[in-house]
């Protein structure tokens, strides 16, 4: 099955929606199989945003990203990487799907509340940055033969 990485970001842990943010991932069917909150440190911030290192926005997102803590996790499932990032909406919350995580309580592009990686091969590396293997927890959900075909 697909892995993606997921992070709730500094403002979704302030303003009270790590749950609303890990109730959507559930009940869509994906299957979490590792979380930790923390705060990410500066040496993690830029590995995890390196693409984004010649942007203007870098040093404030690497700031933002690291202000206190955040929720990361790892989500499993068919097509994990596709469906989170809808499940995310688009990175401009204005632009987000209605429905969407963004679009349903964010309004500004760097508090845009969660982070979902945005290809498989992002994911590998994603993952790696933040989690050891021996955090992920291999397990079958009771609910498994009624969420695939
Ligand atoms: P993320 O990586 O956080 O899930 O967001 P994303 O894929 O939807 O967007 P990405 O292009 O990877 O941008 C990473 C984060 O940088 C901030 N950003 N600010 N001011 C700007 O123009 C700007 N563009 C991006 C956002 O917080 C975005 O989530
Ligand atoms: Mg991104």
């Amino acid at each position: 099955m697909e892995r993606t990485y997921v992070m709730v970001k500094p403002d979704g842990v302030q303003r009270g929606l790590v749950g609303e943010v890990i109730h959507r991932i559930e009940r869509r069917g994906l299957k979490i199989i590792a979380l930790r909150m923390n705060t990410i440190t500066k040496e993690m911030a830029k590995k995890h945003y390196a693409e984004h290192a010649q942007k203007p926005f870098f040093n404030s997102l690497i700031d933002f990203i690291t202000s206190g803590p955040s929720v990361s996790m790892v989500v499993e499932g068919k097509n994990a990487v596709v469906v989170m990032r809808a499940i995310n909406g688009a990175t401009n919350p204005v632009n987000a799907a209605t429905g969407s995580i963004r679009s349903d309580f964010a309004l500004d592009t760097g508090r845009n509340v969660v982070h979902a990686s945005d290809s498989p091969e992002s994911a590998e590396r994603e993952i790696a940055i933040h989690f050891r293997e021996s955090e992920m927890t291999g397990y079958s959900r009771i609910d498994e033969t009624w969420v695939y075909e």
